[in-house]
């Protein structure tokens, strides 16, 4: 992202557009959890660059301003962002946690959220689909829901690695990212086919850069909320006009999230 040197949580406004797009998401995985719960959520696509990192950032920081102490977990330690998001040091976290027997609370990091904290990725090793086991990771999850009411994992995408597979087994539900204009059909849905042989619990999928390649449908103003600051969240980025804001190269702003949202309880 183009604002590198200022943290997520900083440039999200809770008053844009957006933010009410990432809480229209929230409710939606809460209409969900009836009969189960859902308090560990990962989020991964197909390939890279469709905004996982970004969309389950932007996820946490909502749960977090909605009063759910949130914990944010960087597992894809190939291409790790989480910690350049929220400008954190990357090193001492999952690796070291599961790799190294460290404890959580000793690599957990604060935001400037109260009820968000950050596991970042750790430090670069030379074979990562070795750290993912079943068991480690489970374990990692089981203690850390007993201390936050939500975990948001971002992981790496589905179709070239395996770690998403074993993430998928030890969480309650995955949403799936898809970028409008660049996931392409059959990808989409060779990743739906791998989840549901892994038997993951898709809940839904979450439409990226929808307001670029569905203007019409997600044009605020033709809802007539059209009175928040343009683009991503502080009026002064973004290209200003009715449906203002990012797209593919637009790099400054955030990824939209969807109007679509988790849709469908388990699929599997
Ligand atoms: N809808 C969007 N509009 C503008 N930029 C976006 C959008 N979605 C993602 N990006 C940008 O694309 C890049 C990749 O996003 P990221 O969240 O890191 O994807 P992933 O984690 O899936 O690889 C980042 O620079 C991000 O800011
Ligand atoms: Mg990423």
């Amino acid at each position: 992202m183009a604002r590198a040197s200022i943290p997520i949580t900083e440039y999200f406004s809770q008053e844009s557009p957006l933010a009410t797009e990432y809480r229209r998401l929230l409710q939606n995985l809460r209409r969900m959890e009836s009969p189960g719960e859902l308090k560990s959520i990962l989020v991964t696509s197909s390939v890279t660059g469709e905004g996982k990192s970004t969309i389950s950032s932007l996820l946490a920081i909502t749960a977090a301003r909605k009063g759910r102490r949130t914990v944010l977990i960087d597992c894809d330690i190939r291409r790790p962002a989480i910690h350049r998001l929220f400008q954190l040091e990357r090193y001492n976290g999952l690796v070291e946690v599961i790799g190294e027997g460290m404890g959580y609370k000793d690599v957990v990091k604060k935001t400037s959220l109260e009820n968000l904290d950050v596991i970042t990725a750790g430090k670069l090793i030379p074979q990562p689909s070795e750290l993912f086991n079943t068991s480690s990771i489970d374990t990692l999850i089981r203690e850390l829901k007993f201390y936050y009411d939500f975990l948001i994992i971002d992981s790496p995408p589905v179709i070239p690695v395996s770690d998403p597979m074993v993430l998928a087994q030890c969480v309650d539900g995955v949403i799936l990212i898809v970028k409008a204009g660049e996931t392409a059909r059959e990808v989409a849905l060779r990743s739906v086919e791998i989840m549901k042989n892994n038997q993951a619990n898709i809940l839904g999928v979450v439409l990226n850069n929808a307001k670029n390649r569905l203007p019409y449908y997600y044009d605020y103003s033709h809802y007539h909320y059209d009175y928040g600051p343009r683009g991503f969240a502080d009026g002064r980025h973004g290209t200003g006009g009715r449906s203002a804001g990012s797209g593919p190269t637009g790099q400054s702003n955030p990824p939209e999230p969807a109007a679509s949202s988790p849709g469908k309880k388990r699929t599997t």
